[in-house]
């Protein structure tokens, strides 16, 4: 089971960077060239939520339930917190996993309150900008943007 839910959250960790790539190509392009929010954007801040949603899904069932990490480190959190990947898995990664999810859901959320289309697009490229940041700045210094701790993915 922890296999099968960590291959899924590694693999889906690409498919999250392609669709925010997508969806801040389009946005951005759409803001700055004043174009119209077209069914492609929407379908593709649709994709992108979906994705982290289920990503965020199997990152709470890992973190509370499979993950060794994690279980290691609630057996002994003190431990835990002197061990850099420990601390990384138990605390640092949900946190700012967390964050990104909740500024890429707000992106969505307020680009489809927004009553024009400049406005949609801005919604979305500013918030979805900012939780790749989140995303990268987190993942990055531990080496798993496109690299893994494990053969699983
Ligand atoms: C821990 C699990 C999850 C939580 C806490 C969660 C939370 C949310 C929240 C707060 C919204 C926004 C509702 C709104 O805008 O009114 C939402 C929307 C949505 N979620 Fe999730 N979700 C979870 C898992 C999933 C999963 C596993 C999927 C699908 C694979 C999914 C698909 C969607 C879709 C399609 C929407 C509507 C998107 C839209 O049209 O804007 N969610 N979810
Ligand atoms: C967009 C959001 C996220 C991305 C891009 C992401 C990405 C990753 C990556 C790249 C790994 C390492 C995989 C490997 O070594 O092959 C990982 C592991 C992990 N993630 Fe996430 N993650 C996200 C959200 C979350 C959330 C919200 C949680 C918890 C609530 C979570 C819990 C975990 C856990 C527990 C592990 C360790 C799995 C293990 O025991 O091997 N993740 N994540």
């Amino acid at each position: 089971m922890q296999m099968l839910l960590h291959t899924l959250h590694s693999y889906n960790r690409y498919l999250i960077l392609a669709a925010l790539v997508f969806v801040l190509i389009r946005s951005f392009a759409g803001w700055q060239g004043r174009k119209p929010f077209e069914s492609l954007d929407n379908t593709g801040s649709l994709v992108l939520l979906i994705l982290t949603h289920l990503q965020l899904l199997i990152g709470l069932i890992m973190y509370a339930f499979t993950s060794t990490w994690t279980q290691t480190a609630f057996a002994n959190f003190g431990a835990a917190m002197k061990d850099p990947m420990q601390r990384y898995f138990a605390v640092e990664h949900i946190a700012a996993m967390l964050i990104a999810v909740v500024l890429i859901q707000l992106g969505r959320t307020f680009s489809k309150k927004a009553t024009d289309d400049l406005q949609k697009h801005r919604k979305l490229a500013i918030y979805t900008s900012l939780g790749l940041l989140i995303l990268v700045l987190s993942l990055a210094p531990k080496g798993l943007l496109f690299g893994s701790l494990t053969d699983a993915g």
